[in-house]
């Protein structure tokens, strides 16, 4: 922010308000080396001084107007730009109306101003097509106005001879609608008389250099403007032809824009046209002095060709006064003075009046013709750019009435700045040591003062019967003014003044100097008559515009129309009361040298004009005073956002929120000051840095407005997506819990019938307990499916069925069986098939019989017990015919003495041998075997019963065999026995020898034994039978 002010600040000072002292040689200096610098503006607070460069300066283009559209005032450099935006804006921010009075003397650049404004407007406001056409037309009307209403002067190549103020009206979004122009006093006198140097209203020249041949032709003119009388008394006709005719152009197409039409338009130029004829027309005078005039004069028929009147009669009513006395009308003729005055006040009268319509007109075309909603809300700013202060070498009643404008322009600035301002501290009661300044109240007084006023004089000598003239009104002045302190005349003045003056003359001490005035013409000037004759013979002109401008007067009226000065002192009245109900923003534009010549910085011409416009005052008022003001609530809405404590809102009185926002931005106690109803801040760059502070911070604001905007959409678009889901999952649930309601409800139908079914389930199938029964089966069958047995001997495995299932369990149970049996039995071999078959003899001969048995069961029985290697040669040999089938080791008792003796047992086809060694020691025949008997215990006791037939032959064999079962099982196979197995509870009885027995006892004990008891019997101790 620093590095901005100090850039702004490269040349010189932009405000004056800045300046490090308040002297007239410093603000001169600093205006110097910015306009060394082409920097032709600079302020004093909101105030823009501008001096006229005299050259074209690159700083009007589209680009500038860009780079000043919306900125802050102190933002960019010094602008007319700045200014007009700032207007513009407050406008809309306020809603109330503004003008802006550019002012300075003649040829200091007010109407390029303003014409810089306009063009500001046109390009920055939003627009529309039917918009654009009105900006288009108020833009136009500008050359058309100054083709007409400007001139050559000495001070002023392009003079505004009128003065004009325009309202632009922008609706509430700050588009141009429309606009109205109010036109003041054109310097009609220039038509008929220019000073030497000077030169008549542009258009006759245009029209005279630039007018097409036809047209020319058709209004009876040569294109020679030396031709014309009224064109050649400043004898500088032709400032540049060049320049004439292109502006003849400009005009005639800018006539078509502001919708002036093609007939119109001849009409215009016949108007012009009969002007300059009028001017040529010449009087010759008689004997007696009476002015003659020929009515087949050339210029006279052109004249009344133009204007659409009788030659004669115009001939007549320039030559002669109509008297009437009584009921009849008396020609009285005229001198040549009187005609020569008839004929000008008549070419002035045309001239004067074409200029109001034309203006009318213009007004017509740029009215606002948008009809919105909101057209009541409608705010304007105006422009007033008026003839400014002028003094020439001789200055007339012209000057007068412009000086006097200037005065009244002045006395509003006095009144809305110095005075207002000084006038608002006290009424604010912010402590104010009062600047002093020259309130030129006193001349205006001395002009418009009713009854003692210049002007009242003016007008009581020109009402007065018998003969006024101007210096009986001279006189007059005398008289009243005698003492006025801003009053000379020859006759009242001292020695030394009285050298300057003449005697026909008046001196004003104005604002801005002082001014001589020669009272010649001030009268007749100020009558403005048209004699009657003349005045009738118009009205019926053929020239529409003509009539039209004429027709307004009663041509009956005997009563005098207000005289010039009392209807100019009016009109400034009415704008005086116009200016004072809008805001003010001035422009004080000065002239940089009297020669109009670029580059050229004339001190002393720019002093004086310093020193009248009251810029220094104006300077010292505004830095003594406050550069700036603001009602505490406007202050505080703008910049509370650049306090916490007073944003988003200051809820208490705004004076005390302003106190602790300036308190929290720093602002030092001597940088400002609190009003009754406003804040006061010394220095522009205090509010500059606040507005810096506050375009930062709007930035900072907007993302921050953002973002919470964000989240507060975001968050609204959350929680109706919220809602949605909770909607969602609420019906989801409802979904849900009617589904679970259903499904609980089928289940306790089911349960139910679950229940009744079990309840029922012994009773026959019906409906309610098929649906059980059929699951139980299920559930059974399923339960069968996952645990069946998976061996033919598991018999536990299987699962106890429901009642309902038991016949179908059995069922399935022996099917099952049957197939592992089946599946069992397919896979064996033949081997394992024949031990079975032998297991299951032995189960037929011992099961349930012997306790030995069941544990036997699970041991395979084997092929034989002893290879055939381990049986000796030579028995092998002995009994190798008869096939062995079976061989295993066993413990034989001796018969006598129960002597253990271990033995192999042979079996073969036909008989079972004992072997020990290579000795046959017992062979038994099968036949002779007639029982085989085993104990029902544990033991391993085996008894052969054989025949004893002869004493040879051995008793009965008592074996101990591991194998019993194995053995037994062949054996009874072998020699088919197996009905002579018995088994034996208590003892066996044995045959040792034919007739002699012994007994084999059998018992349980803890430990198996075998030993001869002491009764002789072999006792066998067998260990008890382990129970499952
Ligand atoms: N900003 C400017 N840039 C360039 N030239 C300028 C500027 N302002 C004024 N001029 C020159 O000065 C001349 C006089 O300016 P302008 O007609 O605006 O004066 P004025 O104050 O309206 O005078 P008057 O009171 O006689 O109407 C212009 O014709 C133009 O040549
Ligand atoms: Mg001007």
């Amino acid at each position: 922010m620093e590095g901005a002010l100090t850039a702004r600040d490269r040349v010189g000072i932009q405000d004056f308000v800045l300046l490090d002292e308040t002297t007239e040689a410093a603000f001169l200096s600093n205006l110097k080396k910015r306009f060394s610098k082409d920097l032709i503006y600079t302020y004093i607070g909101t105030l823009l001084v501008s001096v006229n460069p005299y050259k074209e300066l690159d700083i009007y283009n589209r680009k500038q107007m860009d780079l000043y559209m919306g900125v802050n005032f102190f933002e960019l450099p010094p602008h007319i730009y700045a200014l007009a935006d700032n207007a513009y804006h407050t406008m809309l921010t306020e809603f109330n109306n503004h003008f802006i009075l550019i002012s300075g003397e003649s040829g200091a650049g007010k109407t390029e101003a303003s014409k810089k404004i306009l063009q500001y407007y046109a390009v920055s406001c939003p627009s529309t097509t039917l918009l654009n056409t009105v900006r288009d037309k108020m833009l136009m009307s500008n050359p058309v106005l100054e083709a007409f209403g400007n001139a050559k002067t000495l001070k002023n190549n392009n003079s505004s001879r009128f003065g004009k103020y325009m309202d632009i009206q922008f609706d509430s979004q700050g588009d141009a609608v429309g606009g109205h122009i109010l036109n003041y006093l054109l310097e009609k006198s220039r038509v008929v008389h220019q000073n030497h140097g000077e030169r008549n209203f542009h258009i006759f020249y245009q029209l005279v250099e630039g007018g097409e041949e036809d047209l020319l032709h058709q209004l009876g003119l040569e294109r020679d403007c030396q031709h014309y009388n009224y064109l050649t008394q400043g004898e500088c006709a032709i400032v540049s032809s060049n320049n004439d005719r292109n502006d003849w152009k400009t005009v005639k197409n800018a006539l078509q824009i502001i919708n002036i039409d093609e007939i119109n338009t001849t009409h215009l130029f016949g108007t012009v046209a009969s002007v300059l004829h009028l001017g040529n027309v010449q009087f010759d005078s008689d004997s007696k002095g009476h002015a003659l005039l020929n009515s087949n004069n050339a210029e006279l028929r052109w004249v009344s060709n133009l204007l659409g009147v009788d030659a004669h009669r115009l001939q007549e009513g320039l030559t002669y006064r109509k008297i009437e006395a009584q009921k009849d009308q008396v020609l009285s003729p005229f001198t040549i003075d009187h005609a020569i005055y008839a004929r000008d006040a008549l070419a002035k009268a045309i001239y004067g009046k074409t200029f109001t319509w034309l203006v009318n007109r213009i007004n017509e075309s740029i009215e606002n013709k948008v009809r919105r909603k909101d057209s009541s809300r409608k705010t304007v700013i105006g422009l007033l750019d008026i003839y400014g202060f002028e003094v020439f070498y001789v200055n007339s009643f012209e000057q007068f009435c412009i000086n006097y404008c200037n005065e009244k322009l002045q006395q509003l600035f006095i009144q809305l700045t110095l005075k207002a301002e000084q006038e608002e501290y006290q009424a604010e009661d912010i402590e104010w040591e009062p600047v002093q300044f020259f309130n030129n109240k006193i001349i205006c007084d001395l002009v418009e003062e009713k009854h003692r006023g210049i002007i009242s004089i003016l007008d009581e000598e020109c009402l007065r019967p018998g003969d006024a003239t101007d210096l009986t009104f001279l006189e007059r002045l005398e008289e009243k003014m005698g003492n006025h302190p801003h009053f000379v005349t020859h006759k009242l003045a001292d020695k030394t003044t009285r050298k300057t003056l003449e005697r026909g003359d008046f001196r004003l001490l104005h604002y801005a100097g002082e001014v001589t005035y020669c009272v010649v013409g001030f009268v007749d000037k100020n009558n403005d008559l048209l004699y009657k004759s003349i005045r009738d013979l118009i009205c019926q002109s053929k020239n529409a515009i003509v009539r039209e401008c004429f027709s307004t007067m009663d041509p009956d009226s005997r009563r005098r129309p207000e005289t010039v000065a009392t209807q100019f002192k009016s009109s400034l009245l009415k704008l005086t009361e116009i200016l004072m109900a809008k805001e003010a923003w001035y422009i004080r534009c000065l002239k940089s040298n009297e020669s109009k010549q670029p580059g050229q910085f004339d001190e002393a011409l720019i002093r004086h004009q310093v020193k009248y416009l009251g810029l220094m005052e104006h300077l010292r008022v505004r830095r003594a005073g406050f550069a700036y003001r603001r009602k505490y609530e406007v202050f505080l809405k703008r910049y509370k956002p650049l306090c916490p404590d007073t944003w988003p809102h200051w809820r208490g009185v705004p004076a005390d929120g302003v106190e602790v926002l300036v308190q929290h931005l720093g602002y030092l106690p001597n940088e400002y000051k609190m009003g009754r109803t406003k804040i006061f801040i010394r220095h522009p760059r205090t509010l500059f840095a606040t507005e810096d502070a506050f375009e930062k911070c709007k930035h900072e604001l907007a993302t921050k407005l953002q973002a919470k905007y964000k989240g507060y959409k975001a968050k609204g678009e959350f929680k109706k997506q919220k809602e949605a889901a909770t909607k969602i999952e609420t019906c989801w649930r409802g979904v849900q819990a009617r589904k679970e309601r259903d499904k609980r409800a089928w289940a306790v139908k089911v349960i139910k019938k679950f229940i009744k079914g079990y309840m029922t389930r012994g009773q026959a199938k019906s409906t309610d307990n098929s649906e059980y029964l059929a699951f139980v089966r299920q559930n059974y069958l399923n339960r069968l499916k996952g645990n069946l047995p998976k061996t033919v001997l598991d018999k536990t495995t299987w699962q106890t069925p429901p009642a309902v299932l038991t016949e179908t369990s059995e069922i399935l149970r022996k099917l099952y069986y049957r197939l592992m049996v089946r599946k069992y039995v397919r896979g064996l071999t033949p081997q394992k098939k024949a031990q079975f078959q032998l297991k299951l003899l032995t189960s037929s001969i011992f099961k349930a019989k012997k306790d030995s048995y069941p544990q036997s069961v699970a041991q395979p029985f084997v092929d034989t017990r002893i290879s055939e290697q381990d049986i000796n040669m030579r028995v092998l040999q002995m009994i190798r015919n008869e096939h062995i089938k079976y061989s295993v080791p066993v413990i034989k008792y001796d018969r006598n003495g129960f002597k253990p003796r271990p033995r192999q047992l042979i079996l073969t086809m036909t008989a079972a041998y004992v072997i020990e060694e290579a000795k046959i020691k017992q062979r038994v025949l099968y036949t002779s075997l007639k029982g085989i008997s085993v104990s029902n215990l544990t033991d391993g006791m085996i008894v052969f019963h054989i025949t004893c037939e002869d004493r040879k032959q051995k008793g009965d064999l008592v074996m101990q065999c591991d194998h019993l079962f194995e053995l037994l099982t062949k054996l009874a196979v072998i020699a088919n026995k197996q009905n002579a197995i018995k088994v034996v509870q208590g003892s066996i009885k044995i045959e040792i020898q034919a007739g002699k027995e012994n007994a084999v006892d059998f018992s349980t004990g803890q430990e198996p034994m075998v030993y001869k008891a002491k009764n002789g019997h072999l006792m066998v101790v067998a260990t008890r039978a382990r129970t499952r």
